[in-house]
């Protein structure tokens, strides 16, 4: 038997989005990720590395390449090349490996360590827009 709907199913996410413009909050502040590695180590980590070959990483040194995403204010990425969301573990593993997360990235896997990754995700999950 029919039903009348008196509310369409699309009403109450339409209400909610425009509830959203309305206060002000489409753009909610990412709460820091937890992470537990050493920033300052992870700054040397993406010298030798040499991740600043294709990527701009302010604070770093050299790393000024342009063939890839600039990493200005990363931590507040909402995802990782559009490959997964940004958390400090995804981070880790894009790092050691791309490919994990995402099977036809450009970005090479550059074997780098574990201890390393923790270091170097650390570090770019300090990095806020202004
Ligand atoms: C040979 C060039 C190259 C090198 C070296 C490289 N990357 Fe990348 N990186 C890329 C490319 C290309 C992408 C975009 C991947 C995609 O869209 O699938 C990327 C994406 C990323 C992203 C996601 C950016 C975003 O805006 O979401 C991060 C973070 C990142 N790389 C970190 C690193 C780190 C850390 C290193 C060093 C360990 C590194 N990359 C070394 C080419 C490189």
């Amino acid at each position: 038997m029919a039903r009348i709907r008196l509310v369409p199913w699309w009403a109450a996410p339409v209400l909610l989005v425009l509830l959203a413009f309305a206060t002000g909050c489409t753009r909610p502040e990412r709460q820091p990720e937890v992470t537990d590695g050493d920033p300052e180590l992870g700054k040397v980590a993406i010298q030798r590395y040499g991740c600043g070959t294709c990527h701009t990483i302010p604070g770093v040194p050299g790393a000024e390449g342009r063939s890839a995403q600039l990493l200005f204010g990363f931590a507040d990425r909402a995802d990782i090349a559009r490959s997964a969301p940004n958390t400090y573990k995804n981070l880790v593993t894009w790092i050691q490996n791309p490919q994990k997360l995402d099977p036809s990235t450009r970005m090479p896997s550059l074997n780098v360590t574990e201890k390393d990754a923790r270091d170097i995700a650390t570090y770019l999950l300090t990095l806020r827009s202004e």
